[in-house]
């Protein structure tokens, strides 16, 4: 069994006390946990790290959240990472090169294929986080009515941590109101930006003293010429460029503006999959609903407006010049 100077505890002696159930995602569990050393409430989600996808969304939500070395009220917080593996537990740091089970994780995601853990030892990321008890934008907005100082609160707050993620060359690639957290922790609601499993880290480079280039994440990296092309994020507030497969930062700017204009509005949809009744813009065709960033690639001159429908909510309607006809 490997041990590595001392960095491996006994997962015998947890420093965390699960104590339910937050949410589940499609690669992840996420837990309410009790620290036993500070009786401080955190978050944990637990990432099984056995097929090399799993390992590449746990590791790209590690590096964007470690690569950040100020804190920010706006951006939820990861306390540590911990990788289990064979009944041991092992604190991993960015670049940690001494670590071999780090040094694994990035070869299973770069390699593709099983070199970590076998189906009989499953090896398990630890994401220690601030716990936000508000629940999420969705559930915050829509089970209170209408707040016009809450929503410029929010509004100001989601730009802050837009532009510092930004600052810090990170692209989040999957801003939704269900990745905005709520903490009451202060007082008065504080947005937290989460689920950083799709974020992309853009790193620029420089010359060491022997010439060689270096990554370098804190360079300052131009990130409106960081082209991007994986097809990330979901489909209501994807901005048209990554429906085509190449955008850069940019995305982050559009979904928030259909997250900001959603809760201003209180435009919602059903989601088909969890029935939940969400926050989002989406344009009215063919009798169905389309997202706008899908609609605005097929006529990105379109139109678009509100009209008060029902007493008390506006709706979205949006108002489809039509196409030009060919040849004309
Ligand atoms: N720090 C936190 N505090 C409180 N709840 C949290 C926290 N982090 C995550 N959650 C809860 O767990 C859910 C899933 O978390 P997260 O979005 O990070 O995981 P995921 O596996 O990417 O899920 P999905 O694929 O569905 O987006 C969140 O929607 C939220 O309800
Ligand atoms: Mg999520």
């Amino acid at each position: 069994m490997e041990t590595q100077s001392g960095l491996e505890q006994r997962v015998s002696a947890p420093r965390y006390c699960l104590l339910r159930e937050l949410g589940r995602g499609t690669y992840g569990v996420v837990y309410e946990a009790k620290s036993r050393k500070s009786g401080a409430n955190v978050a944990v989600k637990k990432l099984r790290c056995d097929a090399p996808e799993n390992v590449e969304l746990a590791l790209q939500e590690f590096w964007a959240l470690s690569s950040l070395e100020k804190r920010h009220e706006n951006v939820v917080h990861l306390e540590e990472c911990v990788l289990q593996r064979n009944g041991l537990a092992q604190k991993i740091s960015h670049g940690n090169k001494r670590s071999k089970q780090y040094l694994r994780l990035v070869e299973t995601s770069l390699k593709g294929e099983r070199v970590l853990s076998s189906p009989d030892e499953p090896c398990y990321l630890w994401f220690v986080m601030e716990f936000c008890e508000g629940g999420d934008l969705n559930h915050f907005i829509l089970s209170r009515s209408p707040d016009p100082q809450t929503n410029k609160s929010f509004m100001l707050q989601l730009t802050n941590a837009v532009a510092f993620l930004h600052q810090n060359n990170i692209v989040h690639r999957d801003l939704k109101p269900d990745n905005i957290l709520i903490s009451h922790a202060s007082g008065s609601p504080v947005l937290k930006v989460a689920d950083f499993g799709l974020s992309k880290v853009c790193a620029g480079s420089r010359n060491d003293a022997e010439g060689k280039e270096r990554e370098d994440n804190h360079k300052n990296v131009n990130l409106n010429k960081c082209w991007l092309s994986s097809a990330c994020g979901s489909d209501f507030y994807m901005a048209p460029e990554v429906w085509e497969g190449h955008y850069t930062a940019k995305a982050d700017i559009f979904a928030m503006g259909i997250i900001i204009w959603a809760m201003l509005e209180r435009i919602t949809f059903i989601d088909a999959e969890t029935k939940r009744e969400l926050l989002g813009t989406y344009v009215r065709q063919a009798g169905g609903i389309v997202p706008v960033g899908e609609a605005l690639l097929e006529n990105p001159k379109m139109v678009l407006t509100t009209e008060q429908d029902g007493p008390s909510r506006l709706r979205l309607k949006i108002v489809t010049p039509p196409l030009p006809c060919p040849g004309g």
